[in-house]
């Protein structure tokens, strides 16, 4: 017997969740799921939409946003180029297969490590650079299917114009000038990330996770879902269901701007659950400042009432310590 290389070819062998995959207690969604809240739905084409994108920064760190002025046949082009990639025979996907030991962590990977707890999540993925061009490395993208690159470069074309929109409310909700995070996290410097996650069907969704809770590293994430949902977020000791509302992207506010706006927007610990009969799907854009640049409290935001809560840190060493579970 071959030993299974990804979710997606275990999930099709399967009868029972495998041990490794089961959650303690506390991080089994079956037991921990709460209703009540709902996470904030925007409509950007609404005067008032600023203050509501702010006031989501602050109390969840996630907001869905609808009239976003991305059109619907640019994302549906995106997910169905990256349903069609993940419906590859498996030797085709492997061929693009990541290998970070040896520095490759572009590429098509899973999770089948385990994690500090000996567990391991239901999910593999797909993950390049999409801008900006001199740091875009092509030979990692998949050749199929057809259409591929086109997909993927017109929808990061229109999520750079959303990102930038997304600065300058989140710029003037702290009373700072409408440009300070652009320029703060590199201006045309940014670099966008496109992950495409897939989490086949599950025997027990219950008690298990597609993704383990984090906050991203990223200044904004702005992710397209499929129509399964899945995405939950922490607040206030409790975690919620973000709602799939179609044609929404889902903003996610990272681990940055926490830093930069000194605490006042909040970082959003978030998690996904996996389906028993149905494949989810999420396109997720990291948003990231250039390794070199130093990321810190924006200087109106530090005084002496309210002292510096973050060092600035270049967004590489940032990075490291993260991934590392160094202290920051
Ligand atoms: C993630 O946080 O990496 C995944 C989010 C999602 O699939 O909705
Ligand atoms: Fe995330």
């Amino acid at each position: 017997v071959q030993e299974s290389v990804s979710v997606q070819e275990l999930a099709a062998s399967l009868g029972a969740l495998p041990p490794e995959f089961v959650r303690s207690e506390h991080d089994q969604p079956g037991v921990t799921t709460h209703g009540g809240a709902e996470v904030p739905v925007i409509d950007m084409s609404e005067p008032g939409c600023g203050e509501r994108v702010a006031a989501a920064a602050r109390e969840w760190g996630l907001f869905q946003v609808v009239n976003h002025g991305v059109p619907s046949e640019v994302i549906a082009e995106l997910q169905r180029v990256g349903r069609d990639f993940f419906s590859l025979p498996r030797e085709e996907k492997e061929r693009y297969a990541m290998d970070p030991a040896s520095g490759k962590i572009e590429g098509y990977g899973s999770k089948l490590q385990k994690d500090l707890e000996g567990k391991k999540t239901w999910n593999d993925f797909f993950f390049h650079v999409v801008a900006p061009p001199e740091k875009v490395d092509h030979a990692v993208w998949p050749d199929s299917p057809a259409g591929y690159r086109e997909a993927n470069e017109a929808y990061c074309r229109h999520i750079q114009r959303l990102t930038f929109e997304m600065f300058e409310l989140l710029s003037l909700g702290l009373g700072v000038d409408k440009g300070a995070m652009a320029e703060a996290f590199g201006g045309d410097d940014l670099v966008f990330l496109q992950k495409i996650n897939y989490y086949p069907p599950c025997p027990q969704p219950e008690l298990t996770l597609g993704v383990a809770p984090h906050t991203d590293m990223s200044t904004v994430t702005i992710l397209v879902p499929n129509e399964v949902q899945g995405l939950q977020v922490f607040k206030d000791g409790h975690w919620y269901d973000a709602k799939y509302v179609p044609d929404a992207l889902i903003v996610h506010i990272g681990d940055q701007i926490e830093i930069f706006s000194n605490g006042a927007y909040k970082a959003v610990l978030h998690r996904t659950t996996v389906n028993k009969e149905k494949t989810r799907m999420s396109w997720p854009v990291f948003v990231e400042p250039p390794g070199e640049l130093v990321v810190g409290p924006h200087p109106q935001l530090v005084t002496d009432e309210n002292p510096a809560k973050y060092k600035g840190k270049k967004y590489k060493d940032y990075q490291h310590c993260k991934i590392n579970k160094l202290p920051m």
